[in-house]
């Protein structure tokens, strides 16, 4: 039997980014020459599909943004300031001979966002003490040989309560349940409408303000990935995409405020907020994450 270009199904959205569906549009039809389709992502979307060479390169930018996670994990503790943090990640990226995408990025003061309970992200590492039972997000992007991996985790300091073991686990299993719809034939939207289920199902909210967003040749390229959306809407996902997933998940309710230093975000609320975030490229099949973690 031939090999079907596409699995998603005859009422998946087509592919070829018609806007219609699959059994209306491409179904039974030749295989649509891949160069077009990229071309057309390019026109129509701003969206750069990435060849063999350059993933290559952005799993190797990939790799060393984990081993700087993981370099950082074990530091962590309480009495720890934020800017120790910040000092361990520029330090390693640099003697690995990489970049870290943060510092002077529009103006970002430092080479990694740590963003401590009710911070919901951007963090400008400092003089916060860590504290014993607080969350810490730490969203490291490396810039090797000129490719962009972006990765973060939120970690335990000390002994977490019952209210941090919670959102660390709903933001982990959020992203789970994002990635687990990437695949072509699924839509930006799917990605988003998997990770609102979840999320509100077990009583938290998803923030709106920030998206996943393309990456790999810049820091952040097109499309954008909100973590909240309508099944089947949105741009079809197609091999060769490489996008982060990142949702951030509050405790209480999903508004935000920024800070006086114009990056700081934190909850309206002061509830606790927790955020995973992975790298993934579209296969031809599904998915592979070039800053792979277990979940
Ligand atoms: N790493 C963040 C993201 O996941 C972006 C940080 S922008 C910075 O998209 F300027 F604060 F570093
Ligand atoms: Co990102
Ligand atoms: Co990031």
């Amino acid at each position: 039997m031939k090999k079907k270009f596409f699995n998603g199904g005859r009422n998946a959205p087509c592919p070829c980014g018609s806007g219609l569906k699959y059994k209306k549009c491409c179904m039974g039809k030749r295989e649509p020459d891949p160069e077009k389709l990229q071309a057309e992502y390019a026109k129509k979307y701003r969206i750069r599909i990435k060849q063999a060479a350059d993933i290559k390169g952005i799993k190797r930018a990939g790799r060393l943004a984990i081993k700087t996670l993981d370099m950082v994990e074990p530091e962590i503790r309480p009495g720890l300031i934020t800017d120790e943090i910040n000092t361990l990640v520029h330090e390693f990226t640099l003697k690995h001979g990489a970049t870290p995408a943060p510092l002077n990025y529009r103006g970002f003061p430092k080479s990694v966002c740590v963003s401590v309970n009710e911070v919901i992200c951007h963090g400008i590492p400092g003089e916060r003490v860590l504290n014993d039972g607080d969350i810490v997000n730490v969203d490291v992007t490396t810039i090797l040989n000129g490719y962009y991996a972006d990765v973060n985790k939120t970690f335990f300091v000390g002994t977490p309560g019952p209210d941090a073991k919670k959102i660390v686990r709903v933001a982990q299993k959020s992203l789970f349940k994002g990635i687990a719809m990437v695949k072509p034939g699924n839509t930006i939207g799917d990605i988003g409408w998997a990770i609102q289920k979840y999320a509100e199902k077990n009583g938290c909210s998803v923030v709106r303000e920030f998206v996943g967003h393309g990456v790999g040749f810049e820091f952040h390229e097109p499309p954008q990935v909100p973590h909240y959306g309508i099944r089947g809407e949105g741009i079809p996902l197609i091999p060769g995409m490489v996008f982060t997933i990142e949702p951030m998940i509050n405790l209480g309710k999903k508004e935000l405020v920024i800070l006086g230093d114009k990056w700081t975000a934190v909850t309206k609320d002061k509830s606790l907020s927790a955020q995973f975030e992975q790298t993934l490229l579209v296969t031809d099949h599904g998915f592979e994450s070039l800053t792979p973690y277990d979940l």
